[in-house]
C-alpha cells in the first residue's frame, strides 16, 4: 500500500466530519441559490410584456375530443419552414375538458420537428380515473371578444363555464357564463408567456452553470418555461407548499411591496429553517387556490417537477412597467420553471371545497389511514436501545398517558444501513416489537433513500449490480455523502426499481421486522450533504435519459410511493400502509403522511406550523403535522405544553426532538405539566371517532381534516387571512396560543350561529371577535352550533384498546334547535372498507328528536362491518333544561336526562344536559325523542 491509499480514506473521513458538522449546526443562507443566482429565474423575472415574443394561436381545430392549435410567434406568422436553432418553432397546444369544471392545457414542442430530446412529462401523478372524466369535445365556436380584431375559440366546460382560447394575442382562460362571461382563471393575460425550446449545441454555446463549487453541464441548454396566471375576482391566493410563511400568500413583487424572492418550489433539506420566508423547503406542490368575496374560489395546478419559482404580484402591478393605476380585484402571478412542459389544470370552483375536490380528482384522494396512525406518536432521535424503548413505553402507562406508536431514528441501524439493526443496542428487535404490540401499540423505523456504498451490504451490492442507481453526468453511479458516508441513490423514477424496493419490506427481507412495524422515509428530497444546495446535481441522470433537473421535485414522491406500495405487498394487500415522508409532491396524499421537517422550539415556529399544515391540507395532503415541541432546541415547559395543546389537533400528531436536545417525554416537567400534557393527549383520543370520520371524508372528497376558516365560511372576509385559528371538520374551531404567559386571546367566531366552548359548554355569539381570558389549562376550542360530533371518553393505553368502547354524542344546537353530524367506523386497518365493510351514520336533531340514519350505500349485509358499540351518553348543548326523560324508539324505552359533567374524567367539569345510558347500538336505525 502506498502512502496515498492510506491517507485518502482518512481525508475523506475528515471531510465528511467537517461537512456533517456544518450540516447539523448551521443553516447557511449562502448555500442556497437566490432567484438572482438562478439564470432561468432571473431571465423570466426581468421580462416585460414588450420584451416577450408575442405568440398567436393558429390552425385551431378539434381532434380526438380535444381542442388543438399551434402557437407561433406573431411576426413569423407567414413563415412555414421550421427553424432548427431558434425559439420560434411552432409549439403544440392541446386543451381538454373534464367533468366537474376541470380544464387541462398542455403545450410542448412539436415532435415532428425533431427536437434534440423529448421533454419530461411527469408520470404517475394524474390518476387513471381522471382520464375517464374527459368530455369528448365535438365542436368549438368562434367569437370575437370585445376590443379584439381576431376571433377566439370557445368550448363548453359545464353549464356555468366555457374555456376560451384567444388567438391573438394568445391567452387561455375559463369564464363564468352566469357572471357576464367574466374570466375566472386565465393564462398569459399579461403576455409574459415564454417557452425556451431545446437546441442543438452550436459552436460557442456555453450553457454550463456554476454555483459555489458545483458545475452543471446543462447539455440541452436553456429550456425554461414561464407564464403569468391571473385569478380574477380574487382577494388572496393560497397553496404552493412548502414554505414557512403565512396562509394567504404575501405579494413578492409589485408597487409598495418590499422586493422579495419569489416563492421557491425546489425540494431541499433546509436546516434550521426560518419561520417567515418564501424559501422552498422539503416539498413542492405547484397548485394554487384563490379566494375572494366577490366570486369564491378557483385554482391552478402546473404538473411540472423541475425547479419552480412563483411570484405573487401585488395589487397595482402591471406587466409592462411593474406599476399600474388601474384598480383591480384580481391576483396576478408569474410561474417560472427550469424545464419540463406545460401541463396545467384550471379549476373553476366556485367554493373552496369544490376547488380541492377538483384538484384531488386529478391527483388522487388522500389514502385512508389506519386508525392507530391518527393517534399520538412518540419519537426522538434516538431511543437508544431496547431498554430505553421498554422504559419509555412503560412510563406512558405509569403516567396514564395514551400513545400508539414509538419511533426509532437512524441510530437503530447497523452503520446507517437501512433494513438492519445495531445488534448491540437492538439484539432482539422482533421481540421488542411484539412486547409493544401486546399493548395494541406499533413501532416505526426510519428508512432513508441513500444507500451506503459498502460492498458487504447486500442491498448496495444488488442495486449496483442491477444498475439501479441514479447516474452522474458521466454515466457512473452517482456517489454523494449522507449519514452513512459515501452513498448512492436508487432511481425511483423507474417502476421496476420501485417494485424491487417494495419487496425489501417483506418480512423475509427486512429481518427483525414484524407486522406491527411501519416506516418513516426521511432525507428524500434527496438530501446530499456535499451536493449543490445539499441535494443531487441537476445533470445527474435517471432512466430514459431524464435529467435530475426535470424530475427533482418528484424524487421523494416516487420513493414514498415505492415504500408505501412495498408495505401493501408485505401485508398481502390486507394492511393499509403507514409511511411518513419528509419530501412531497402533487399526489403524495395517496401514499401517506407528511411532517414539516426540522422546526425549532420557538413560539414563532409553533405559530407558523398552523399555516404550513393548513396549506398542505388545501393541496390535498391532509395527513400532516409539525414536530410537537420543535425539533431543534429545548422548549420551555410552557411552550411544550402549548405545543401539545395545539398539536393534539394536527391531523398527524407526533412529538420529536433532535439528539442534542434534552429528553422531553411528557412526564419530565413536573406534575402539573404532565397533567396538562396528558389532558391535551386525552382530548385527541376522545376525538378519534370524529377525526377518523373526517379522514374518511378527505378520502372520498379531498376536503382536508384541518381547514382554514374561510373553507367553512367562504363569504366572511375577516377569515380570509386568519391563520392563527383553524377548523377541524365543520364543527370545531381551534385557536392556538402563540405567546408566553398569555392571559387573553382575541378569537373571531365566524357565522351567524353561536359557538360552545369545548371545555365548559358555555355559549358565545357568532360573527364577533371575543376577548377571552386564557388559562394554562387549554387553548380556546369551540364547537359550532348546528353540528354533532362523536367522542370516546374512556381512556386506555392506545387507540386499539378503545375499539369496543361506547360513544358519547355531543349535540350543539343552533338557534332553530337543530344540528347534524356524521360518524364513520370500519376495522381501522384493512382495505375491507372498499368492499363496503363500514358503518356510516348520519345524526340529525330536529323538532326535539335525534334520528340516526344509515349513510352507507345499500350493500350486501355480510360486507358490513359488524360492531356492537353503543352510545352511552348524549350531551345536548343549547337545549333548555327541564325535560327529565327521553323516549328511545323502536325499543320504546324511557331513559333519564340529567345534568352531568361535560367531560366525565375531568375534575370540576361543568354540568351539561345529558341523556344518560340510551345504550342504542351505533350501527342501528333509531330515534330518541326528548319528552
Ligand atoms: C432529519 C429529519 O428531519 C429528522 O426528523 C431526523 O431526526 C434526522 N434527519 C435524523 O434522521
Amino acid at each position: 500500500m502506498n502512502n496515498n491509499t492510506q491517507t485518502l480514506p482518512l481525508l475523506f473521513f475528515l471531510l465528511f466530519l467537517f461537512l456533517s458538522f456544518n450540516h447539523i449546526h448551521s443553516w447557511k443562507k449562502e448555500e442556497f441559490r437566490t432567484c438572482h443566482q438562478t439564470p432561468f429565474c432571473n431571465r423570466a423575472r426581468s421580462r416585460t410584456s414588450s420584451t416577450s415574443t408575442p405568440l398567436i394561436a393558429a390552425d385551431v381545430t378539434i381532434s380526438d375530443g380535444n381542442l388543438i392549435a399551434k402557437l407561433i410567434p406573431k411576426a413569423k406568422q407567414e413563415e412555414t419552414q421550421p427553424n432548427t436553432n431558434t425559439n420560434t418553432n411552432p409549439l403544440l397546444l392541446s386543451l381538454s375538458v373534464h367533468q366537474n369544471g376541470v380544464v387541462r392545457l398542455t403545450i410542448d414542442e412539436d415532435p415532428s420537428l425533431s427536437p434534440p430530446k423529448s421533454r419530461f412529462q411527469v408520470p404517475d401523478v394524474v390518476v387513471s380515473e381522471f382520464h375517464n372524466t374527459k368530455l369528448w369535445l365535438q365542436r368549438l365556436t368562434q367569437e370575437t371578444l370585445d376590443g379584439d380584431d381576431s376571433p377566439s375559440s370557445v368550448v363548453y366546460v359545464s353549464d356555468g363555464f366555457d374555456a376560451v382560447l384567444r388567438h391573438d394575442p394568445f391567452e387561455v382562460f375559463v369564464r363564468d357564463k352566469s357572471n357576464g362571461n367574466t374570466r375566472v382563471v386565465s393564462l398569459n393575460s399579461n403576455g409574459l408567456f415564454d417557452f425556451e425550446q431545446l437546441k442543438v449545441k452550436g459552436e460557442g454555446d456555453d450553457w454550463e452553470e456554476s454555483f459555489r463549487s458545483h458545475r452543471d453541464k446543462r447539455p440541452y441548454g436553456p429550456q425554461s418555461i414561464s407564464f403569468d396566471v391571473t385569478f380574477h375576482d380574487a382577494d388572496f391566493v393560497y397553496g404552493i407548499p412548502e414554505h414557512a410563511t403565512s396562509l394567504a400568500l404575501k405579494p413578492t413583487k409589485g408597487p409598495g411591496v418590499e422586493e422579495s424572492e419569489p416563492y421557491r418550489l425546489f425540494n431541499l433539506d433546509v436546516f434550521e429553517y426560518i419561520h417567515d420566508s418564501p424559501f422552498g423547503l422539503y416539498g413542492s406542490v405547484p397548485f394554487m387556490l384563490s379566494h375572494g368575496k366577490a366570486r369564491g374560489s378557483s385554482g391552478f395546478f402546473w404538473l411540472n417537477a423541475a425547479e419552480m419559482q412563483i411570484d405573487v404580484l401585488g395589487s397595482g402591478w402591471d406587466a409592462e412597467n411593474g406599476i399600474s393605476k388601474l384598480p383591480k380585484n384580481r391576483v396576478d402571478t408569474l410561474w417560472m420553471s427550469e424545464a419540463g412542459v406545460v401541463d396545467a389544470f384550471f379549476f373553476v370552483g366556485p367554493t373552496p371545497k369544490d376547488v380541492v375536490k377538483q384538484y384531488t380528482s386529478v391527483t388522487g384522494m388522500p389514502a385512508m389511514p389506519q386508525l392507530f396512525s391518527i393517534a399520538y406518536h412518540q419519537c426522538r432521535w434516538n431511543y437508544r436501545d431496547e431498554e430505553d424503548v421498554e422504559h419509555v413505553d412503560s412510563k406512558f402507562d405509569e403516567f396514564d398517558i395514551p400513545y400508539d406508536v414509538l419511533w426509532l431514528d437512524i441510530e437503530h441501524t447497523d452503520g446507517k444501513k437501512y433494513f438492519t439493526w445495531d445488534n448491540v443496542l437492538f439484539p432482539n428487535p422482533a421481540e421488542m416489537q411484539r412486547k409493544i404490540a401486546a399493548k395494541g401499540r406499533r413501532m416505526v423505523t426510519i428508512v432513508d433513500p441513500h444507500i451506503k456504498r459498502d460492498e458487504s451490504f447486500p442491498l448496495h451490492k444488488e442495486a449496483s449490480e442491477k444498475g439501479y442507481y441514479v447516474k452522474d453526468s458521466s454515466g457512473n453511479d452517482y456517489d454523494g455523502w449522507c449519514w452513512p458516508g459515501s452513498s448512492s441513490y436508487l432511481d425511483m423514477l423507474s417502476p421496476e426499481i420501485r417494485s424491487w424496493w417494495g419487496d425489501k419490506f417483506s418480512y423475509q427481507n427486512y429481518v427483525g421486522s414484524t407486522p406491527s412495524l411501519y416506516i418513516w422515509n426521511d432525507m428524500n428530497e434527496p438530501s446530499v450533504f456535499n451536493g449543490p444546495e445539499v441535494t443531487m446535481p441537476r445533470d445527474a441522470l435517471h432512466v430514459g435519459g431524464v435529467e435530475h433537473r426535470e424530475v427533482h421535485n418528484a424524487y421523494g414522491y416516487y420513493f414514498h410511493m415505492a415504500t408505501s406500495e412495498g408495505l401493501v405487498k408485505r401485508g398481502d394487500g390486507k394492511d393499509r400502509p403507514f409511511v411518513l415522508s419528509r419530501a412531497l409532491f402533487a399526489g403524495t396524499q395517496r401514499y401517506g403522511a407528511i411532517w414539516t421537517g426540522d422546526n425549532t422550539a420557538e413560539w414563532e415556529h409553533l405559530r407558523v406550523s398552523v399555516p404550513m399544515v393548513l396549506t398542505l391540507g388545501l393541496t390535498g395532503v391532509s395527513f400532516s403535522g409539525a414536530d410537537v415541541g420543535g425539533f431543534f432546541g429545548n422548549p420551555e415547559p410552557e411552550l411544550l405544553v402549548r405545543w401539545y395543546q395545539l398539536g393534539a389537533f394536527y391531523p398527524f400528531f407526533r412529538a420529536h426532538a433532535h439528539h442534542d436536545t434534552k429528553r422531553r417525554e411528557p412526564w419530565l416537567f413536573g406534575e402539573r405539566n404532565t397533567e396538562l400534557i396528558r389532558d391535551a393527549i386525552h382530548v385527541r383520543y376522545a376525538l378519534l371517532p370524529y377525526y377518523y370520520t373526517l379522514f374518511r371524508e378527505a378520502n372520498t372528497t379531498g376536503v382536508p381534516v384541518m381547514r382554514p376558516l374561510w373553507m367553512e365560511f367562504p363569504s366572511e372576509e375577516t377569515t380570509f387571512s386568519n391563520d392563527e385559528a383553524f377548523m377541524i371538520g365543520d364543527s370545531l374551531l381551534v385557536q392556538g396560543i402563540y405567546t408566553e404567559r398569555a392571559k387573553q386571546a382575541s378569537v373571531y367566531l365566524p357565522g351567524k350561529e353561536a359557538w360552545y366552548d369545548f371545555r365548559t359548554g358555555n355559549v358565545y355569539k357568532g360573527g364577533v371577535t371575543h376577548k377571552l381570558g386564557v388559562t394554562e389549562e387549554s387553548i380556546p376550542v369551540f364547537m359550532r352550533a348546528g353540528t354533532i360530533l362523536t367522542r370516546k371518553d374512556r381512556f386506555r393505553r392506545s387507540s386499539t384498546q378503545m375499539t369496543n368502547d361506547p360513544y358519547t354524542l355531543v349535540i350543539a344546537l343552533n338557534s332553530s334547535q337543530e344540528a347534524e353530524g356524521q360518524l364513520y367506523i370500519d376495522d381501522g386497518s384493512s382495505f375491507n372498507f372498499l368492499q363496503g365493510a363500514y358503518i356510516h351514520r348520519r345524526f340529525i336533531f330536529k323538532d326535539g328528536k335525534l334520528t340516526s340514519l344509515d349513510l352507507a350505500p345499500a350493500s350486501s349485509s355480510n360486507a358490513r362491518y359488524p360492531v356492537n358499540n353503543v352510545i352511552e351518553r348524549i350531551i345536548l348543548l343549547g337545549h333548555a333544561f327541564g325535560s327529565k326523560n327521553a323516549l328511545v324508539e323502536p325499543s320504546n324505552q324511557k331513559v333519564d336526562i340529567e345534568l352531568a359533567p361535560f367531560w366525565v374524567q375531568r375534575k370540576n367539569s361543568p354540568a351539561v344536559m345529558t341523556i344518560r345510558k340510551p345504550n342504542v347500538r351505533v350501527a342501528d336505525d333509531w330515534t330518541i325523542k326528548i319528552l
